[in-house]
Formats: structure tokens, sequence, C-alpha cells
């Protein structure tokens, strides 16, 4: 069955590495499904980001969300939520360029939190991130009488 994921390419990967991503991401055989350019709002990221408001990091995670446009997608694939954190790697670029040399992150990303893309960590975070950044337009819900 298909899957669907949030991706997000982050703002310190838009200028230089945006084509490159979405190359690579329909390379892969996803499809883009929905594709929005767009600043995030401190309340957005903060959202989109709330498992980890305890965090050490969430203040400045939440204000590099914020610095300028991010690409915000949705991934459809069979396993897309499996498949697109295997292309991205690790979180952190240094043990990405260890473990996955060609993933997304070991060859784009400068360190832990300017690591270039999103993905969500499963399938219950990708139904309500997707809900939440692009409403009701991608509901399955709707469609499944559900
Ligand atoms: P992401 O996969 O989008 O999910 C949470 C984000 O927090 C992560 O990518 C990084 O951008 C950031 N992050 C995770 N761990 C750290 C850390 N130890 N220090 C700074 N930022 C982090």
């Amino acid at each position: 069955p298909q899957q669907k994921t949030l991706a997000v390419i982050k703002p310190d990967a838009m200028e230089q590495h945006r084509e490159s991503i979405l190359e690579e991401i329909h390379g892969r055989g996803f499809s883009v499904t929905q594709l929005k350019e767009m600043v995030l709002s401190r309340e957005m990221a903060e959202e989109i980001y709330k498992e980890h408001k305890e965090k050490p990091f969430f203040d400045q995670l939440v204000e590099f969300m914020c610095r300028g446009p991010c690409l915000m997608l949705i991934l459809t694939k069979e396993n897309a939520v499996e498949e697109w954190r295997d292309m991205m790697g690790p979180t952190d670029p240094d043990q990405a360029k260890v473990t996955s040399p060609n993933s997304l992150r070991a060859r784009f990303a400068s360190d832990i939190l300017h690591n270039s893309v999103h993905g969500s960590s499963n399938e219950q975070h990708a139904k309500e991130k997707i809900q939440f950044i692009f409403g009701d337009i991608s509901s399955d819900a709707e469609l499944e009488g559900d």
C-alpha cells in the first residue's frame, strides 16, 4: 500500500541543494503529492517540533527553521516514511558521513542542527504534520470515509 510522509527541505539547503534533493526524490520513485514553499512562523515551527519541546536545542531549532524559506513536501510511495528516513541518513552529518556516505545529510548538511532535511519519524506523526501543514487537501481520512 502507498504511504505518505512529510519531507522538509530546511532553510540551510534551500539555496544550494534544493534542486538536487528534488531530483533525487523523483529518482527514488517518490511521487510529490503536494509541495509548498513557506517561511514558517515561530508558532508553526514550535508545533511541527512539539515533540522536542523539552530538548536543550529547541529554541535554536525553532529559530533556525524560521530564518528563511522551507520547502514542505508530501511524498507518496510504498514504505515512504522509512524510505525517506533512509535517504536522509542519520540526524548528525558527522555520523552520516561514516555510516551512510550517500545520504543527503552526509553530502549536504553542515552540522547536527543545520542538517538540510526533515522527515516524519513514523506514520502517525506524518499524518498529523501533513494535516497541520496542508490541511484537508491531503486528508486521506475523507477519501476513506474515516
Ligand atoms: P530533524 O530530523 O528535523 O528533527 C529534530 C531536529 O532537531 C533535527 O533534525 C536537528 O535539526 C535538530 N537537532 C537534533 N539533535 C540536535 C542536537 N543535539 N543539537 C542541535 N540540534 C539538534
